[in-house]
C-alpha cells in the first residue's frame, strides 16, 4: 500500500519527518487560479504557504493565481511555494487542490482518483459536477457544510466570508447614499445623520451594522431570533421587537407561519419607509431567501434611498431585486450584488486561506499521515462526495431525483 507523509509540527513545536522508516514524500497540495466570472480570491496566501511549506506539504500554485487578490506569483514563491503553469502540470500528482469556488466539471477530468478537494461546494447549483467527482471516485469537502460548532470556528469559511460580505454592503450603501452618514455640525449648517436599517443580524448583518456605526449613521436592526437582539444592542444599534421568535434548528432561522409573516411585514415595512439605507441579509438555510420587502413598501421609501439585498443570490429578500443587477424605482436603487467577499479579495482569502489551514490539520492523524477513515464530527459533516458516494444526505436526493 502506498504510504503518504508529511511532516507535522511536535507537541514542542519542532518539526519531525514522520514515523515512517519507508521513503517519504510531501503531500502535493495544488491551488488552482479561480476562474469564475468576478472571482479575485484564491484559496492560499503566502503566510499560510510558509506554515503548510513547513509542516512538510509541497504546495504548487498556478500561475497568476493570487494577482486579483493582490498576493502576486513572487511573494508565494518566497513562501515555499511552485509556480506552475497549465492545469494538466498543476494538478499532476496533487493529492489535495484547494479552491474557493466549485470545480467545474472540466477541471475535475484532471484529478486521479482519491483526490481531495477543499472549498465551497454549493452543490445543489451544481449537480452535474457532483456526480462527476462520485464517478470519478474525487473525496470533496463542502466547506458551506462545517458545523457551526465552537471546536469548527476557526474554519468556518461561510463566517469568515459573511464578515467580510457584511463590511461591503454597508460601504456599498454609503457609496449609493445621496447623504451623509454621520451627523455634522457645520458652517453651513448641521446634517442629521443618516438612518441605516439592517434586516437579519446573522455574521453579515451584525458586520454590517457594525460598519454603518463606525460610519455614524443611526442604526436600525431586525431578526427573527430574539437572541439577536442582545448582539445588536451591544453594537449601539437599535433591535426592533417583534412577538416572535423563529430561533430553528443549530442556531438558524426556521420558516415563519403565515401569521407571522403578515406581523413581520407591517412592522418591516414602517421600518423600511423611515431608512436611507436599507441591508437586507435574511437567509434560511436550504430555502429561498424570505421576501422581506414587498413592491409597495420600495413605493413607500424615500427618493435617494438604497437597498443592498444581500440574499440576491438565493431569491432575494426584496421582491424586485435582480441578483447582479442594479433596479431604480421611483428614486430609489436597489442594488443585488453577487459574491460580495470578492470585492476584498485581499482580506477575504487571507480569512479564507486561514479557514483552510484550520480544516486541514484534521486531515492529518498523529504522525503525520494523511488520513483516509474520516471520523471526526467536522468532517463527517462537511463529506460531501467519498469513494464513489455522493455522502450528503439532501445532495444525493437531489441527484436521485428527490428519493433517497
Ligand atoms: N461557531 C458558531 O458558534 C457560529 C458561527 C457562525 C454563526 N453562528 C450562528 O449561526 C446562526 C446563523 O448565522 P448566519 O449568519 O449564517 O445566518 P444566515 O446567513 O443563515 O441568515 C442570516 C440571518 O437572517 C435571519 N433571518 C432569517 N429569516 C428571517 C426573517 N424572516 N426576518 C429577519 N431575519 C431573518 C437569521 O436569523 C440570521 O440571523 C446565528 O445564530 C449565528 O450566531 C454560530
Amino acid at each position: 500500500m502506498e504510504i503518504l507523509t508529511i511532516t507535522v509540527p511536535d507537541v514542542n513545536g519542532s518539526i519531525r519527518a514522520n514515523a515512517s522508516d519507508q521513503a517519504t514524500r510531501p503531500v502535493v497540495i495544488a491551488v488552482p487560479k479561480e476562474l469564475a466570472l468576478g472571482e479575485q480570491r484564491v484559496a492560499i496566501v503566502p503566510e499560510v504557504v510558509q506554515k503548510l511549506t513547513k509542516s512538510g506539504y509541497e504546495i504548487r500554485i498556478e500561475h497568476d493565481a493570487g494577482t486579483g487578490a493582490f498576493y502576486p506569483d513572487d511573494l508565494f514563491i518566497a513562501a515555499g511555494a511552485k509556480i506552475v503553469s497549465g492545469t494538466a502540470n498543476l494538478m499532476d500528482g496533487a493529492r489535495i487542490v484547494l479552491r474557493v469556488q466549485p470545480p467545474t466539471t472540466a477541471d475535475i477530468e484532471h484529478l486521479a482518483k482519491g483526490t481531495i478537494v477543499i472549498g465551497f461546494m454549493h452543490a445543489a447549483n451544481n449537480l452535474d459536477t457532483i456526480a462527476r467527482m462520485r464517478d470519478r471516485r474525487i473525496t470533496a469537502f463542502a466547506l458551506e457544510l462545517i458545523p457551526r460548532i465552537t471546536r469548527a470556528q476557526s474554519m468556518d469559511a461561510l463566517s469568515s466570508q459573511a464578515t467580510a460580505g457584511g463590511y461591503v454592503a454597508a460601504i456599498l450603501g454609503a457609496d449609493n447614499c445621496p447623504k451623509f452618514l454621520p451627523m455634522l455640525t457645520t458652517a453651513a449648517g448641521t446634517i442629521r445623520p443618516a438612518t441605516v436599517l439592517i434586516l437579519g443580524a446573522g455574521v453579515a448583518g451584525l458586520m454590517a451594522i457594525a460598519t454603518a456605526k463606525r460610519l455614524g449613521a443611526l442604526v436600525e436592526a431586525y431578526d427573527v431570533r430574539r437572541a439577536a437582539g442582545e448582539q445588536v444592542r451591544s453594537l449601539g444599534a437599535k433591535f426592533l421587537e417583534l412577538e416572535i421568535n423563529a430561533e430553528g434548528q443549530g442556531g438558524y432561522a426556521r420558516e415563519l407561519t403565515a401569521e407571522e409573516k403578515e406581523k413581520e411585514q407591517q412592522m418591516v415595512s414602517a421600518a423600511v419607509a423611515r431608512a436611507d439605507i436599507v441591508i437586507t441579509t435574511a437567509a434560511i438555510p436550504g430555502r429561498k431567501a424570505p421576501v422581506l420587502i414587498t413592491k409597495q413598501t420600495v413605493l413607500t421609501m424615500r427618493p435617494g434611498a438604497v437597498i443592498i439585498d444581500m440574499a440576491a443570490e438565493s431569491g432575494g429578500n426584496c421582491e424586485l431585486t435582480q441578483a447582479g443587477r442594479t433596479v431604480c424605482v421611483q428614486g430609489v436603487t436597489i442594488i443585488g450584488p453577487q459574491n460580495l467577499p470578492a470585492r476584498i479579495p485581499f482580506h477575504s482569502s487571507q480569512m479564507y486561506a486561514k479557514n483552510l489551514q484550520s480544516f486541514l490539520a484534521l486531515l492529518v492523524d498523529k504522525n503525520g499521515a494523511l488520513i483516509t477513515e474520516f471520523t471526526d464530527e467536522i468532517l463527517v459533516a462537511s463529506l460531501l462526495v467519498h469513494a464513489g458516494e455522493v455522502r450528503h444526505g439532501p445532495t444525493r436526493d437531489l441527484l436521485n431525483g428527490g428519493k433517497s
